[in-house]
């Protein structure tokens, strides 16, 4: 495993949309590993493979007791909203306000290639739309409707 390093906004890798995966092989597993581990470094909740320089579709969220691992995923539902504070580890020291659905269903493979569906709400909805987003080429300062600064006394 190796800590990867993390593209910042302004790179163009950042504004491309993300390919297919198409080989559920060890350079697959290799890559989810090291985001695993670049995540864990930086603190972070979610990482989506451009952010390490990589244009698939693949993204990881860390939520605590587990870490999800998202390849090809679908957002194939969504409703209510919530709005809230986000940031991004390709953004540092931007927060602002972001408004997403509350609920979602997020279809995916994992590294196997067995497909899962699983139910999230609140943070981990918030969470999987902003990585979702990564792999479209969106960054999520575009969408922030209210900019907040934190000051340090
Ligand atoms: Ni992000």
């Amino acid at each position: 495993m190796a800590i990867r390093n993390i593209v910042k906004d302004g790179d163009p890798v950042l504004a491309k949309r993300c390919r297919p995966v198409e080989q559920f092989d060890a350079r697959l597993a290799q890559l989810i590993d090291d985001m695993m581990q670049t995540l864990k470094k930086a603190n972070g909740v979610g990482l989506a493979a451009p952010q390490v320089g990589v244009l698939k579709r693949v993204f990881i969220i860390d939520l605590g007791d587990r870490m999800i691992e998202a390849v090809n995923p679908e957002i194939v539902k969504a409703s209510g909203k919530q709005r809230g504070v986000e940031g991004c580890l390709s953004c540092p020291n931007i927060w602002g306000y972001v408004t997403r659905p509350k609920h979602c269903t997020l279809r995916a493979y994992n590294r196997k290639g067995e497909q899962y569906e699983l139910k999230l709400s609140d943070l981990e909805a918030r969470c999987a739309c902003h990585e979702y987003d990564h792999l479209e080429g969106k960054l999520f300062v575009r969408l922030v409707d209210e900019y907040v600064t934190y000051e340090d006394e």
